[in-house]
């Protein structure tokens, strides 16, 4: 077993192997583009990690890791456009350097070529990795409708924003674990109980995204603070503020979501202060803490030594702590 570091170096090493000069170029450009920009290559990682804690062995999981990595940026590109950003790790997105419709087609082909991965494995490790992936993608697909239709309700409970963030993004980290698990022949009951662990960290992510994406520094964030609160996103800060916040303050926060302006930075500024002065932004950050400790509670089921635990939970420590 190695460091977090050694997986991450490991990966990146192998990315430079998936990346080519093709035909036509504006299919194939943003492809490297995207994968180019950096992130923080956490999915991949675990794959790796996983595969080697049940089996000792990382190098047979490197094309699941980078499958999962290349589906994962595949959905970036896509979100980008849904949510109409403008940056991605401190770059400007694909459909902002191209257009969307060069974001929409690169973005299918990645789609394919993080399914065409998967050939590398014999026939029923193949077969368990395809079932998984097409389960997740499907429901990556529903967590992204339900975070749109979101939008423009007003009547949105935090059991129904938890579902959706489980689909948009917890899976997906659920699903990392769970491949390098396949891949490393692990028994059925470890594949499942360590995509419990992701998927718990996984929601434990997403809110930490949400804090971010409104309290985050814009120097180092990499993607436009405050941009949730531009799309009216129905995040756990906005739920939990309007369920904390005294009257004048929900109803001027229900005001902001009611529409879109075209004085974001007024709207920015005074939905952050209903935030911090209701308390949902420190409900927000206790619900990190609550859900990455579930997912912590998690590893007791898990036959594997005291020091692969350790690696585990120290890496939940430090999603939990990022910044980025
Ligand atoms: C961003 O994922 C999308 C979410 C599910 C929140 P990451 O925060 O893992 O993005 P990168 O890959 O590190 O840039
Ligand atoms: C993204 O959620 C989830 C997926 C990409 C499937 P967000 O929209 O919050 O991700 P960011 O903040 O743009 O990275
Ligand atoms: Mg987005
Ligand atoms: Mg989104
Ligand atoms: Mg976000």
């Amino acid at each position: 077993m190695q460091q977090i570091s050694f997986y991450q170096e490991v990966f990146l090493n192998y990315l430079e192997t998936f990346k080519v000069q093709k035909e036509p170029a504006n299919l194939y450009n943003p492809i490297n583009y995207i994968l180019s920009l950096g992130g923080k290559r956490l999915r991949p990682v675990l794959t790796l990690m996983t595969s080697d804690i049940f089996s000792g062995d990382h190098q047979k999981a490197l094309d699941a890791a980078l499958s999962i990595e290349v589906f994962h940026n595949f959905s970036l590109i896509h979100d980008d456009i849904m949510d109409d950003a403008p940056l991605r790790r401190g770059n400007e997105t694909v459909h902002e350097k191209w257009d969307i419709n060069t974001g929409i087609l690169s973005g299918d082909a990645m789609l394919i070529l993080a399914y065409q991965l998967f050939e590398n494995y014999e026939s029923e490790i193949f077969k368990d990795l395809a079932k998984l992936f097409s389960k997740t993608a499907l429901e990556v697909c529903e967590g992204q409708q339900y975070d749109i239709d979101f939008e423009t309700r007003d009547d949105v409970t935090i059991a129904e924003y938890l579902k959706m963030i489980e689909y948009k993004t917890a899976v997906l980290i659920g699903a990392a674990m769970k491949m390098g698990a396949i891949v490393a022949q692990a028994s059925k009951e470890d594949q499942d109980r360590i995509y419990d662990f992701g998927k718990n960290l996984g929601v434990a992510f997403q809110l930490q995204d949400d804090y971010l994406d409104a309290f985050g520094d814009p120097k180092t964030f990499g993607k436009q603070v405050g941009g949730d609160i531009i799309e009216n996103k129905k995040t756990y800060l906005y739920l939990k503020g309007l369920e904390m916040a005294s009257s004048d303050s929900r109803n001027q926060l229900q005001g902001f979501y009611s529409a879109k302006t075209n004085d974001a930075g007024e709207k920015i500024e005074a939905v952050k202060t209903i935030f911090a002065d209701s308390g949902s932004a420190d409900a927000t950050k206790l619900a990190i803490k609550e859900y990455t400790e579930k997912a912590f509670s998690m590893l007791d089921n898990l036959d594997i030594s005291a020091d692969k635990k350790q690696l585990l939970r120290a890496f939940g420590e430090q999603l939990m702590n990022r910044t980025v």
